[in-house]
């Protein structure tokens, strides 16, 4: 019985992604020259073996650093829609089983080896959704539109009526890669009181992991220019109160600073949603 509801379901997704294989879908960082996977950095000290999947957000700086004239190497991946799964209808997205524990029922229904490439950043994928979040935090793993929404909803409260996402952008075609970016334009703050940050993940269909901390951050529009003259509108996000992240966070480590004693700030790559509530300025 389990198989042919597996076999059915793999024929729904072969059907959604337009007769393409499963299999093609689900691509790697080592794959794609690690321009499109993104993980995501973990506040806590479990669970970041994610860290490395995305670059931009490796590259941690301070506020004082926020100001025109700075200079700090960053890697902007570029987004390449045709690569990234789209998020499937709820409905789809809920019919399939979304857990650790039905791994190998999963493995079986995309067809992957076990210890294939693809199973262990499915593997990697489900056992980040399945870590509780830090202290301060809460975290969701979404498959469709409308959990990202109820989740966002949820975490902004009744009396935010309307949210916008505000993400990287690239300005000019040129490729991209790790290179001096320079601060050209003051940073403009956004005015947010909360914030939810929703990353990709690796999997055989699009998922975000979302999270949002109860302390304050500080997100910010930064107008940078490369060595190479590619020109990036980015998003910054400063989170003012670290004291509750794990010492081990590699922040810490590039900074060389205690947990709690300086706000860490970090940009998104582009492929990385930033939900704010949307105020009469940032609707501008
Ligand atoms: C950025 O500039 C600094 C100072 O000129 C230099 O030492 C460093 O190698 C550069 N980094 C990259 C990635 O080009």
């Amino acid at each position: 019985m389990a198989s042919v509801i597996f076999s059915l379901l793999l024929l729904v997704l072969i059907a959604i992604h337009g007769g393409m294989c499963a299999r093609d879908v689900l691509k790697l960082p080592s794959e794609r020259g690690g321009h499109e996977a993104h993980g995501d950095h973990v506040h806590g000290g479990e669970g970041s073996h994610l860290d490395h999947l995305d670059p931009s957000i490796m590259i941690f700086f301070t506020l004082p650093d926020l100001k025109v004239g700075k200079t700090m190497p960053v890697y902007f991946p570029k987004r390449d829609t045709s690569l990234s799964p789209r998020l499937l209808p709820r409905e789809e997205a809920e019919s399939i089983p979304f857990s650790f524990y039905q791994l190998q029922d999963l493995l079986r229904l995309f067809s992957f080896k076990p210890n294939s490439p693809q199973a262990r950043a499915m593997e990697d994928t489900l056992h980040h959704c399945e870590t509780n979040p830090i202290n301060g935090e809460t975290k969701r793993c979404v498959t469709s539109r409308e959990a990202m929404l109820d989740y966002v909803r949820e975490t902004f409260g009744d009396e935010v009526s309307n949210f916008q996402t505000i993400s990287t952008a690239h300005l000019t075609v040129s490729p991209t890669h790790f290179q001096n970016y320079t601060i050209i334009d003051t940073p403009r703050p956004v005015l947010a009181d909360r914030m939810v940050a929703c990353h990709t993940l690796p999997y055989p269909y699009a998922v975000f992991y979302c999270h949002s901390q109860e302390t304050e951050n500080r997100v910010f529009e930064v107008s940078l220019e490369g060595e190479n003259k590619d020109r990036v509108n980015a998003v910054a996000v400063c989170h003012m109160d670290t004291s509750q992240w794990s010492r081990n966070h590699m922040s810490f480590r590039v900074l060389g600073i205690e947990p709690g004693t300086e706000p860490v700030c970090h940009y998104f790559s582009a492929d990385n949603l930033v939900w704010v509530p949307t105020t009469a300025r940032n609707a501008e």
